[in-house]
């Protein structure tokens, strides 16, 4: 199934002009592809003669195939199909595994001996051969994670009775949940269950949550609209203004905080607030950086500082809406082509590729195993939920074949 044809004495850059010309043809490009004339021996892959994509097929024959299979078609857990994988992208790839700066056991065993020419041939033939399609794997891609404000919208179902709809709070005594940075309400969740912040009834609520789900709860809270307690407040709120310049150091001028280790207090619910003074101050909430700044103040300092802080607008925090899978995927779209079938001969299709393989390298750029700067980027920002999906969505788009361009022969 050897779509390839020959091409004869043509000088790069109009071959190269050609490819992208085609890929826009296609209709895929939203973005052009710009590819520098004389751009070298990277592209050499991209225009191999029939005879050198025969060639290739003996190297694939004795080299390649018990893992990568004779048809580029992988069968073999985290081992990447190579069928239709753009060819620049090959032998550059090649090339990496042999100077060892892409690491890998297998890889670098099986490229070690292999000339320069050898790669050029087996890139080539692989990239000329029919891509793997989605309906042709197992569907072992498993349901997708939801997205993380999503899990934890649903994991906080709970907590409304008492914390109020996106956590606004209408029972005094109860913290508002809204207005506070993720960080500071993950600790705060923690220390419940540790018991090193102590309150029973929070410790059993938060008892069987782990990890995941304090994050999504904390991002989900941090994304809603940050309003007032709708709880009276007792104290005096203009008395309570001017002591509470001994706190906007921390808690900043008007209770929202800066830092994600001090809370923000605006728009907290008053009698809570007086309550958590009175405990930093009588130790029942131990907190060696609060004790200081809470003893000594009397009751009623306390509640006119509690009024003062409940009647101040509370404020977002500053976290990123995490992009949904078809944003993310529209950015990586404008370097893997659309659908991830990359118009670069240069750019790996991502179309149709094994979910594992996926799944496993973009791992690998986010710890910086695999070293792309391109890719540490990108993948610095994905969470390890969007990994697994951009992973699946992937997988599942069809794949286009590499277009080797037939030339009328002069
Ligand atoms: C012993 C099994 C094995 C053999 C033999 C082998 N490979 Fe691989 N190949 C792998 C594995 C595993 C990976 C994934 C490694 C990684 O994550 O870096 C891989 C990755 C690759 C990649 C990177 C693909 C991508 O999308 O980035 C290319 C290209 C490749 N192999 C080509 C070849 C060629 C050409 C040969 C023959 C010369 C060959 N391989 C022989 C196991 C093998
Ligand atoms: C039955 C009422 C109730 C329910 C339900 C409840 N909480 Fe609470 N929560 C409280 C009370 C009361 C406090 C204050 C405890 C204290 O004084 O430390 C609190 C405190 C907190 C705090 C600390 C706030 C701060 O500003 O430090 C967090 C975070 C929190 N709850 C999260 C949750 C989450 C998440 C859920 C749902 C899984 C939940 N709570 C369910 C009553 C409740
Ligand atoms: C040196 C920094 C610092 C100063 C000054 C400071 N705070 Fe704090 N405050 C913190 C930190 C850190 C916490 C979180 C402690 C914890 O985890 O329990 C906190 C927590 C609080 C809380 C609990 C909020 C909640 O959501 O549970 C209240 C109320 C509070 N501070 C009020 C005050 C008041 C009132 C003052 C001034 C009299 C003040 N703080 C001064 C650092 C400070
Ligand atoms: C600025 C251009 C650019 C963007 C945007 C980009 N990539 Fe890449 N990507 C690259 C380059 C260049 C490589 C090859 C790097 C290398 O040699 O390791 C690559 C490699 C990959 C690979 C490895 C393919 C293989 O066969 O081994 C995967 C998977 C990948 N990208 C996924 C993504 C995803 C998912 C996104 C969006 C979140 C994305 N990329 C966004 C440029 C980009």
């Amino acid at each position: 199934m050897n779509r390839s044809t020959q091409i004869r004495s043509l000088s790069v850059s109009a071959l190269l002009a050609l490819v992208t010309a085609i890929g826009h043809v296609a209709g895929a490009a939203a973005q052009p592809v710009t590819i520098k004339p004389g751009a070298g021996d990277d592209f050499r892959a991209a225009y191999a003669t029939a005879l050198e994509i025969a060639e290739g097929k003996r190297v694939a024959q004795s080299a390649c195939a018990r893992c990568h299979g004779l048809n580029g078609i992988s069968t073999t857990k985290d081992v990447p199909h190579l069928a239709g994988q753009r060819p620049a992208y090959v032998y550059l790839e090649l090339r990496a595994y042999q100077s060892g700066a892409r690491d890998d056991k297998s890889m670098i065993g099986a490229v070690r001996f292999l000339s320069d020419d050898a790669l050029v041939q087996v890139a080539a033939y692989y990239a000329s051969l029919e891509p793997a399609q989605p309906g042709a794997m197992k569907p072992a891609m498993g349901g997708a994670k939801p997205d993380p404000v999503a899990a934890g919208r649903a994991a906080a179902a709970g907590c409304a009775g008492c914390h109020g709809e996106g956590g606004v709070t209408k029972m005094p005594g109860m913290p508002n949940l809204v207005g506070q940075d993720p960080k500071y309400l993950v600790a705060a969740m923690k220390a419940y269950q540790s018991g090193q912040r102590k309150h029973d009834m929070m410790k059993s609520l938060l008892g069987a949550l782990g990890e995941a789900d304090f994050n999504n709860i904390a991002l989900y809270y941090a994304l809603q609209k940050p309003a007032r307690a709708q709880t009276p407040a007792s104290g005096n709120a203009a008395a309570g203004k001017a002591a509470a310049a001994a706190c906007s150091a921390c808690h900043g001028d008007l209770g929202v905080s800066g830092n994600s280790a001090n809370p923000s207090l605006a728009g907290q619910d008053a009698q809570y607030l007086a309550a958590a003074i009175r405990a930093y101050a009588d130790g029942s909430r131990k907190d060696d950086v609060m004790k200081g700044p809470a003893a000594g103040l009397d009751e009623r300092v306390a509640r006119d500082l509690a009024a003062f802080y409940a009647a101040q607008q509370p404020r977002p925090p500053k976290v990123r809406k995490p992009f949904t899978i078809a944003e993310w995927a529209e950015r990586c779209d404008r370097c893997h082509g659309v659908n991830g079938n990359s118009i670069d001969p240069r750019l790996p299709a991502l179309a149709g590729q094994r979910v594992d393989y996926l799944g496993k390298v973009l791992h690998a750029y986010r710890t910086g195993a695999r070293k792309s700067p391109a890719m540490a980027a990108m993948s610095e920002m994905l969470t390890e939920a969007d990994v697994e999906n951009l992973a699946a969505y992937y997988a599942r788009q069809r794949a286009r074949a590499f277009v080797y361009v037939m030339l009328p022969s002069k």
